[in-house]
C-alpha cells in the first residue's frame, strides 16, 4: 500500500458476545500496523476499558471518550501517545458507560464519525467496541470503513451473528452505505476438533471468513498481563506469526 496514499481505513472490530477476542485482536491490528510504519489511531470504545488498560492505568485519565460523547470535547485533546512507537490511543475508562443512561438523541449515533473527521494524519484507525450492540457499537459501525468480526469456532458464537448480521446491514442501508464486511477472524482456535471444523462452514454463511485464524494460547492471557502485544511479549509464538498474517491478508484485502 502507498503510504503517501491519502485514503484512510477505519476498522471496527466488532462482535456483540463477549470473550471472542476483540480487544486481543485490536490491540495486536493496531501495534502490527504500528511496527509496519503506518501511523496508527486505536480507538477504545468500550466503557470497561480492557485495550486502554494495556497502555495506560484508566482510573489515571483526567480525558477519554466519556468528555467526547458528553460535552463536545475534541478527540484531540483526550489522545494520548502509547509506548508503541506510531501507535496513539484514544482511551476509554468506565464512566463512558454513563452515557448510555443519557437517552439518546439524534446526533447519538454520529459522534465518532464527527469526531474522527478531521484527524488526516493517522492512515488507519482501529475500533475496539464493547461486547454489546450499543449506542457505541453503533457509532463505531458508523465512523468505520470496514469491520473486522472476531469469532471463536462455538455454537453461541454463531447465535448472535444474525442480529450482527441485521445490525450492519441497517447502518449500511441508513447510514453508512460503503461499509465493507471485511470478514469474521476466527479465534482461540484448538486444533483438529470436531467443533472447529463444523461450526467454520456455519460462520461462513454469515460473512466471509480470513484465511488466517489465531490459534489457542496461553501466551495471549500473559501478554496482556504484561501489558504487551503478543508481537512484543512472544515474537516467536504461532499467535504472533498468526497475527502477523491476519494484518497482511487485511492490508491484501483492503489494497484489492
Ligand atoms: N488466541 C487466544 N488464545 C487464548 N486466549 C485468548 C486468545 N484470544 C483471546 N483470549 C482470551 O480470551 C479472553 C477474551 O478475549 P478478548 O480479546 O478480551 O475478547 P473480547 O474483547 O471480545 O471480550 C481474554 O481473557 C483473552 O486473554
Ligand atoms: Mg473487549
Amino acid at each position: 500500500m502507498e503510504k503517501s496514499n491519502q485514503k484512510r481505513y477505519v476498522i471496527a472490530i466488532t462482535n456483540q458476545k463477549g470473550g471472542e477476542g476483540k480487544t486481543t485482536t485490536a490491540i495486536n491490528l493496531a501495534c502490527a500496523l504500528a511496527k509496519k510504519n503506518y501511523k496508527i489511531l486505536l480507538i477504545d470504545i468500550d466503557p470497561q476499558a480492557n485495550s486502554t488498560g494495556i497502555f495506560v492505568n484508566p482510573d489515571s485519565l483526567e480525558k477519554s471518550l466519556y468528555h467526547v460523547f458528553s460535552n463536545g470535547t475534541n478527540i484531540r485533546d483526550i489522545i494520548i501517545k502509547t509506548n508503541v512507537e506510531n501507535l496513539d490511543l484514544a482511551p476509554s475508562k468506565i464512566t463512558l458507560a454513563e452515557i448510555e443512561s443519557m437517552g439518546i438523541n439524534v446526533d447519538a449515533p454520529y459522534i465518532l464519525r464527527d469526531a474522527i473527521q478531521d484527524l488526516k494524519e493517522y492512515q488507519f484507525i482501529v475500533i475496539d467496541c464493547p461486547p454489546s450492540l450499543s449506542i457505541f457499537t453503533i457509532n463505531a459501525l458508523v465512523a468505520a470503513t470496514h469491520v473486522v468480526i472476531p469469532a471463536q469456532a462455538e455454537k453461541f458464537s454463531i447465535d448472535g451473528m444474525t442480529g450482527l448480521k441485521n445490525t450492519i446491514n441497517s447502518i449500511k442501508r441508513r447510514i453508512n452505505p460503503d461499509l465493507k464486511i471485511a470478514g469474521a477472524l476466527i479465534t482461540q482456535i484448538r486444533p483438529r476438533t470436531i467443533l472447529t471444523r463444523t461450526i467454520l462452514p456455519v460462520i461462513s454463511q454469515f460473512f466471509p471468513v480470513f484465511k488466517t485464524s489465531i490459534s489457542q494460547g496461553v501466551v495471549i492471557g500473559e501478554s496482556h498481563l504484561a501489558k504487551k502485544s503478543i508481537l512484543d511479549y512472544a515474537p516467536d509464538s504461532n499467535q504472533a506469526q498468526e497475527y502477523w498474517n491476519f494484518t497482511e491478508e487485511l492490508l491484501n484485502e483492503l489494497e484489492s
